[in-house]
């Protein structure tokens, strides 16, 4: 079986491919300029008037004013070393002459001294200086070292080298790497928030590595969690349905049963208590779900302490059979554009939980308050808060007590609720662009605050 070549694995052996070669690129430039930089003194030297000068003291003061001259560490410039040598190779200082040289300068340079004269005279490597007594000797001029190895210009240069491919070779793989990983993350996020539509961008899914593929699979999960997302409400919708006509048919049977034959009068009570619970469930499940698949149609210009005021009042029979106080502080200019009844049944849910966790004699506040809102200063928003005083719920309960279904201990004699609440409160006021979460209060209880667009 042929196994395919990873698409990354090519991508990645050409990034390194190509860092090699950019470096080796680099270094052999950094070099060059190295040696051309050392080259340079030696051939100002050798075009200098370095060997006129030597001739001149030559025939001015003999060998000995030659050995003098070359003595003299004035007389001979930075980067070159000069070797006067006679017919056998000894330089008239005594310097040894570096191995390396030395085949090369017995070859091409003494052979020249050694020369009769003759009416043959090849340009010579070496120039001569010829003594008053014919003595003969080669003028060998050397820079003192063409080696950009070992030295610390050559290594700041080549670890520059490195640094400078690392670095852009890094950029280039974080680039064609990083970007895909980060588009991917977000859509992986995005998911993970609850927004089962959203996808990788297909910059990403299009592409032929490792990635890309990853990309796809991460599509095609979204794409199945939207489906059972969107079955499995279609199956909550149905079923409310489906309940609700045996439901009412079973009320309206109670009643006529009742007229014929009554019941005793707790065991009735109770029947219809069980039947009115069932019917508000259902009512409960079927506002859940609509609320996801449709957008609010009716939009008013709503003032929120109006509508506050109305709720409390409502509420205010409630809370005092359970002997709590409502306080309710509100601005009398804050509007929101909305369905009043939807942001009504939101608003009553959080302020009906607050009175039932309420102990008896204490508070419940509700405000309104204009706030900016902290991830755009620019807009304005509405900030309703509904304080108790009651147990308040643990922090890691927090967040979920938004999600459906979910109660905590039952609330005193209390336990009617289906746990739908805060899930549809939620849903109200994200549908209306706004806000929920819940925090603890102090010194106890429980605070909810709800943010919404202010109108302008
Ligand atoms: N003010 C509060 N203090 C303490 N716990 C609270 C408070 N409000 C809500 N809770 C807890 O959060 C849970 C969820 O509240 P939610 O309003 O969604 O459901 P519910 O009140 O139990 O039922 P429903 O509102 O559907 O009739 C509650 O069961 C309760 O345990
Ligand atoms: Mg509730």
């Amino acid at each position: 079986m042929i196994r395919r070549v990873s698409p990354l694995y090519v991508r990645m052996a050409v990034y390194i491919g190509a860092a090699i070669v950019g470096f080796v690129l680099l270094a052999l430039a950094s070099l060059a300029l190295i040696a051309s930089r050392q080259l340079e003194n030696y051939l100002l030297a050798r075009e200098g008037s370095l060997g006129r000068d030597a001739a001149q003291v030559l025939s001015g003061g003999g060998r000995d004013a030659l050995r003098e001259w070359m003595a003299d560490p004035r007389t001979i410039p930075d980067g070159v070393v000069l070797y006067i040598l006679d017919a056998e190779g000894r330089d008239l200082a005594g310097k040894e002459l570096p191995a390396s040289y030395r085949r090369f300068v017995e070859r091409f340079v003494l052979a020249a001294v050694r020369e009769e004269q003759s009416n043959f005279s090849p340009i010579r490597l070496a120039p001569l200086l010829v003594a008053e007594d014919g003595t003969r000797y080669a003028f060998l001029l050397l820079p003192q070292r063409i080696a950009p190895w070992g030295n610390a210009a050559t290594l700041i240069a080549l670890l520059a080298a490195a640094l400078i491919v690392i670095a852009v070779v890094a950029a280039i793989i974080a680039r064609a790497l990083g970007k895909p990983i980060r588009e991917l993350q977000l859509t992986v996020r995005t998911l993970a928030k609850g927004d089962v539509a959203a996808r990788a961008p297909t910059a990403v899914t299009g592409r032929g590595d490792e990635l890309g593929a990853l990309a796809r699979d991460v599509d095609a999960m979204a794409e199945r969690i939207e489906r059972l997302l969107a079955s499995r409400q279609q199956l909550m919708r149905d079923m409310s349905h489906e309940l609700r006509s045996p439901l009412a048919r079973l009320q309206a049977a109670l009643a006529l049963t009742e007229r014929k034959q009554p019941l005793p009068e707790i065991e009735h009570a109770r029947i219809a208590t069980e039947l009115e619970r069932m019917n508000q469930a259902i009512g409960d499940v079927l506002r859940f779900t609509r609320l996801e698949a449709e957008p609010i149609r009716a939009k008013h210009l709503l003032r929120i302490d109006e509508l506050l005021q109305t709720l409390v009042e409502d509420e205010r029979d409630e809370a005092g059979h359970r002997d709590v106080r409502l306080v309710l502080i509100a601005a009398a200019d804050l509007t929101v554009v909305g369905d009043p009844a939807l942001l009504r049944s939101g608003f009553e849910n959080v302020l009906r939980n607050a009175i039932r966790h309420a102990p008896p004699g204490s508070p419940v506040e509700v405000s309104a308050a204009p706030r900016q809102s902290a991830e755009d200063p620019a807009t304005d928003t509405v900030e309703v808060r509904i304080e108790d005083r009651g147990p308040g719920v643990p922090s890691e309960m927090l967040e979920r007590i938004f999600e459906p279904y979910t109660r905590l201990a039952p609330a005193g004699d209390d336990s009617t609720g289906t746990g739908l609440g805060l899930a549809i409160a939620r849903r109200v006021f994200a549908a209306h662009g706004g806000h929920i979460h819940a925090e603890p209060a102090t010194p106890c209880g429980l605070q909810v605050r709800i943010t919404l667009p202010r109108a302008c």
